[in-house]
């Protein structure tokens, strides 16, 4: 059983705390992703998972076996996982080959299951025609190929990621996506991914956690963390977002930024709120509650994506590229809100931040 839980771990470097009472079980076979801003935590974590990095308190289990904590610890070459580092290092005097086949000898596997299996792997992040190759003569985006092979081989049962494709170019990115998540589903293994590119966790992940500033914000599948994100942070990260502060009166929230414009709300908010409004949830219609000038339109091809001042706020638009004709910057419109998501206005985001939800 690959599953792994994380009791209570904090961790501190000196007196600078990282990561504060983390308390997680990923489930056995299931696609976990750390995502947040740079700095976060998310390598600390993985690392104390790992065994490279003791926690400053708490207890990491691996399955059943406690691996880190109270005097217990187990060495990294002892907890059976793979793993690609964000500086990711290959050995510079071994070929591609020798690199992606070492985990496999260290396991004294026979010859001929090592070359079919390092063969297939090579396959898998197309390097088969670099396997003569040492490392300096690979680009970075190879080298981090090698090492993604390497920790894929032996098909660990827990495999720990970071940041394993940051230096491939967007479409070989887009395909290994597809294949890191091939290969999870089709072997049963247990991924902890690491990543700050949400696109990435968006489209890889069973469940995604979201941590700012060593604290998670919020856990949950992707459409969860989108839809119901759990604080004005969780809102900001994934995807696009606009704030408004209004307040609700009447059934209505009304901005005051917006002239005193308003919008139809039949929740649950009173008093002093902020609507957070995505782009793609707001559209152009005749008979739409807001009005205001189109002030830019950025044709992007698939999407226009358009800002429209009403009264003093700015409203972002995304729009689908063939509107573009019809979009004019100067010209009146009036918007609808298909969505939005409401929190409260009580100026404690950053203490917010700082509370496990
Ligand atoms: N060995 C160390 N000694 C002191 N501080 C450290 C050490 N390792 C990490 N830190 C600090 O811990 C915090 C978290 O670092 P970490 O590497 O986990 O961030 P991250 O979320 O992986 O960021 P990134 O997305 O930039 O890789 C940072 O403020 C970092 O400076
Ligand atoms: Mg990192």
């Amino acid at each position: 059983m690959s599953t792994v839980t994380i009791k209570n771990v904090t961790k501190s470097f000196g007196s600078n705390v990282v990561l504060s009472e983390f308390n997680e079980t990923f489930g056995d076979g299931e696609f976990v992703t750390l995502l947040g801003p740079s700095g976060c935590g998310k390598t600390t974590m993985l690392r104390i998972i790992a065994g490279f990095e003791k926690p400053t308190a708490g207890e990491v289990y691996i399955g059943d076996q406690l691996v880190s904590g109270g005097n217990t610890f187990v060495p990294p070459e002892k907890r059976g996982i793979g793993m690609v580092f964000q500086s990711y290092a290959v050995w510079p005097h071994m070929n591609v080959f020798e690199n992606v086949a070492y985990p496999l000898q260290i396991q004294k596997q026979p010859k001929e299951k090592i070359w079919e299996a390092v063969g297939k792997v090579l396959e898998t992040v197309h390097l088969s025609q670099y396997a003569e190759r040492l490392p300096n003569q690979l680009s970075g985006g190879q080298q981090q190929r090698v090492a993604l092979a390497r920790a894929l081989v032996a098909e660990p049962r827990l495999l720990l990621l970071d940041e394993p494709l940051s230096n491939l170019d967007a479409k070989l990115r887009e395909s290994m996506r597809f294949e890191i998540k091939e290969i999870q589903q089709r072997t049963g293994i247990t991924v902890v991914y690491v990543t700050h590119d949400q696109t990435e966790a968006m489209a890889m992940s069973d469940r995604i956690f979201l941590i700012n500033r060593g604290v998670v914000q919020q856990c949950g599948t992707p459409q969860d963390i989108y839809n119901r994100p759990a604080n004005q942070f969780v809102a900001d990260f994934l995807g696009k977002v606009d704030f408004f502060k209004g307040e609700v009166r009447d059934g209505r929230i009304v901005f005051p930024v917006m002239g005193g414009q308003s919008l139809p709300y039949d929740g649950e908010r009173t008093g002093k709120v902020e609507a957070a409004i995505r782009p793609e949830n707001i559209f152009f219609a005749e008979n739409g509650p807001l009005s205001g000038v189109m002030e830019t339109v950025y044709y992007l091809g698939d999407v226009c994506d358009c800002r429209v001042r009403v009264g003093e706020a700015l409203v972002r638009v995304i729009t689908g590229g063939w509107q573009e004709e019809s979009l004019r910057k100067g010209q009146p419109v009036r918007l609808q809100v298909r969505d939005f998501m409401v929190f409260p206005d009580d100026g404690l985001l950053e203490q917010m931040l700082t509370i496990q939800t």
